[in-house]
């Protein structure tokens, strides 16, 4: 078993299913992640593996028709208390002073949550007087120390300007100082630099260790790319098919892949610092649409090491192979107890 620590996200067995007219499309089927303080747990996965609805999972906002259909989310408040997202109202007060103050996202797209039609000041200095304080000269303050901190240049006349006057890759800094201008304990970072050039994401990514190692949070990154994980995060886990199929500190699982598929993945860069390096749609097969999916590992139709009546027969559970290194696989799983069915 994992000792038990203090962490600031729990996900427990979580299981988000869309309920479609063909059927139920399983897009997070039983994931489990914890988040310790200050810890960077990476998520990877091909496309469709459910790590964006992991995310909104976690936020309460999947849009419909999806809906959590079981599983526990707790957050470890800054008051200390321990909380249940799934047990509040997604309207509620209580989730919309969550969102924002305790957990903040960043997504690939800044466009999503930085509006045209307000300014960056008015949007960052917004969100500061929401959770932080009300004091105007104050929250004028913070804001601009915020947008200096992210590195924005002139953060004064920035202040005044729209999105649509900023580069990508300073529209990027500006969603960060929304999302960071409120210290939150957990920043929930989907694919936020995937648009962004290399020497940009390198930048983003240095200003969000940075900014961790400032402001004391967790953060939760998603990605596809192989080479950031590397860069940000100290645990791994591997989704496949709405499931993690593999954890382990990021070295572990570098060094010692377990799992077909993340070694599959691994073996997808081509070549470290290249273009293109760790482009996850190197595997053979497509991932299949989770719709109806037949209880049996996902990656069966895709895997080398497929045993038939196994693998095609039961869902593998997650075990511990020791050293914090677990693996939902059939070639692993008879030396080792379950952890989680
Ligand atoms: N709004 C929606 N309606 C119906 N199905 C959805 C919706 N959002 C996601 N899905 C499905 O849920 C599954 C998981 O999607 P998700 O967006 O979480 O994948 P992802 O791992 O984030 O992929 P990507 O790397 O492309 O962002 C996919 O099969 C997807 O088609
Ligand atoms: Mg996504």
């Amino acid at each position: 078993m994992e000792a038990v620590r203090d962490y600031v996200l729990e996900v427990q067995d979580l299981r988000t299913y869309f309920n479609l007219p063909e059927g139920t499309l399983k897009a997070v089927d039983g994931v489990d992640i914890n988040i310790a303080p200050r810890q960077t747990v990476g998520v990877i996965g091909e496309s469709g593996s459910g790590k964006s609805v992991t995310a909104q999972s976690i936020l309460q906002i999947v849009p419909p028709p999806g809906a959590i259909q079981s599983g526990r989310i707790f957050l470890r408040g800054s008051n200390g208390s321990r909380v249940d997202l799934c047990q509040l109202n997604p309207h509620s007060r209580e989730i919309r002073a969550i969102r924002g103050a305790e957990i903040s996202m960043v997504f690939q797209e800044p466009m999503t949550s930085l509006s045209p039609v307000h300014t960056i000041g008015a949007q960052i200095a917004e969100a500061i007087q929401l959770h932080v304080t009300r004091d105007k000269r104050k929250v004028k303050r913070i804001a601009l120390d915020m947008i200096n901190r992210v590195g924005i240049s002139n953060p004064k006349q920035r202040f005044d300007e729209y999105p649509h006057q900023l580069s990508g890759g300073m529209r990027q800094r500006a969603m960060i100082a929304m999302a960071l201008s409120c210290s939150p304990s957990l920043l929930i970072a989907d694919e936020p630099t995937t648009a962004l050039d290399v020497t940009v994401q390198a930048q983003i990514l240095e200003l969000m260790k940075e900014l961790q190692n400032e402001f004391g949070m967790a953060i939760m990154y998603i990605t596809h790319d192989l080479g950031v994980i590397a860069e940000i995060a100290d645990e791994v886990n591997v989704m496949y098919l709405g499931r993690v199929v593999e954890r382990a500190s990021t070295v572990e699982l570098f060094k010692n892949p377990l799992h077909p598929y993340t070694q599959r993945l691994l073996k997808s860069i081509p070549r470290l610092g290249g273009r293109g390096r760790g482009r996850l749609d190197a595997i053979r097969g497509n991932v299949p649409v989770p719709m109806n999916p037949p209880p049996q590992c996902g990656f069966a139709s895709r895997c080398d090491d497929f045993i038939a009546g196994k693998c095609d027969a039961a869902v593998p559970s997650l075990v511990d192979m020791g050293n914090q290194h677990f693996v939902r696989c059939y070639l692993h799983s008879e030396a080792s107890e379950p952890i989680y069915a």
